[in-house]
């Protein structure tokens, strides 16, 4: 059996131990409501990178206070925010995984009551400590508030957000950003004609509607090493006939990849309610079309439980990376677990583990 899973990937300059990496999962842990990242988030992060990821993406993070889905979400807006996170990349780095920070503004999706509040659902009110939230059009999201529509200078300031968080991310020791335009969040509203209504530059043809995150591309890379790789998620499909579409998106790859983002981490869904065929790796079609059509480098995510079933979608050459987000959380030593599994010699099994994994 070939060892696809456990090799290492080079994306620029940066080698990554293996191929089995952990996606952004929000936490909405941050009791300060200070977007500062706490204990919990030195002790999760870690321990994926601990139990032998090649890497950690920090959950979604507020590139402005008001980009936060929730206001326990993280934030890469001030200083301070930085200076808390570099030990925790840190530490991390030092069990030997490569760290990445998903870079976010959720748009419509914002101001909400996180996830397992038991005070309510939906939009927060001013009161409850919500905000007026933004998108390319004053389109609500089913079930949540109605946000305003950005003016040309908004969409500037957005994408200067972009570029001061990714420089601070630098400043903190990340490896690499990954900037977050999946979800039915901010980006991908611009990317989707469900929610994206505008008559200016920044709507119409796939061209307009990829503006803003062409923008932000070219303000983040102008910030971080040319050596250090840059990511985006994208939702490779509406799961709706009028919205995003996968031979879309395997274009829209190929563009971003021009101007130097160096994998596509592909999800669907989340911009409009819709019926979604769940089920074990049910997203890895379309990280497929999008690295056949495209040729840009992708990872896979969703339902991946399984080392035989990451190694074979690796080894099959329908993704270069398997993310394993829930499966994970359950078992944060995934990526040991599974060179035991496929029989794979590795040298990060923490000595203290030796035992263990012998
Ligand atoms: C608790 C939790 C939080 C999540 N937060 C984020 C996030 O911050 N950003 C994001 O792009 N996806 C987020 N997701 C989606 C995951 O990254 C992943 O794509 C999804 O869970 C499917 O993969 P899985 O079946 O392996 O869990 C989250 C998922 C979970 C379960």
């Amino acid at each position: 059996m070939s060892h696809a899973l456990l090799e290492p990937i080079t994306l620029r300059g940066t080698t990554f131990r293996n191929r089995v990496w952990i996606p952004p999962m929000c936490q909405y842990v941050v009791d300060a409501e200070d977007g500062v990242p706490t204990p919990w988030h030195l002790m999760h992060i870690g321990s994926f990178a601990r139990g032998g990821a090649g890497a950690v993406i920090v959950e979604a993070t507020g590139v402005v206070p008001e980009g936060r889905i929730s206001p326990r979400d993280l934030g890469l807006w001030n200083d301070t925010q930085r200076d808390a996170f570099a030990p925790i990349v840190s530490f991390a780095q030092s069990l030997g995984a490569k760290v990445g920070i998903q870079l976010a503004h959720a748009g419509r999706k914002a101001s909400t009551h996180p996830e397992w509040g038991t005070d309510g659902t939906g939009s927060l009110t001013e009161a409850e400590g919500g905000w007026q939230t933004v998108a390319p059009s004053a389109l609500a999201f089913e079930g949540l508030d109605a946000p305003v529509a950005l003016d040309e200078a908004g969409i500037a300031d957005l994408v200067s957000a972009f570029a001061d968080s990714a420089r601070r991310a630098v400043e903190a020791g990340f490896d690499f950003v990954e900037i977050h335009g999946a979800h039915g969040y901010l980006v991908h509203e611009f990317l989707s004609p469900l929610s994206n209504e505008r008559t200016d530059a920044y709507g119409g043809d796939l061209a307009g509607r990829s503006r803003f995150l062409f923008e932000i591309v070219d303000a983040v890379r102008a910030e971080i090493p040319q050596d250090m790789p840059l990511l985006v998620r994208l939702s490779a499909t509406d799961w709706n006939d009028a919205g995003v579409t996968v031979p879309e998106t395997a274009e829209l790859a190929a563009l971003l990849a021009d101007r130097g983002v160096d994998l596509i981490d592909v999800s669907t869904g989340g911009n409009v309610l819709a019926d979604i065929p769940v089920g074990p790796g049910y997203q890895v079609p379309a990280a497929a079309e999008v690295r056949a059509s495209s040729g840009v480098p992708v990872s896979a995510v969703g339902m991946i439980d399984e080392p035989k079933q990451a190694e074979q979608i690796v080894a099959t050459g329908q993704a270069d990376v398997a993310m394993i987000g829930r499966e994970a959380l359950r078992d944060p030593n995934f990526a040991l677990r599974a060179a035991r599994e496929l029989r794979v010699d590795i040298d990060y099994v923490p000595r203290p583990y030796h035992r263990a994994y012998k």
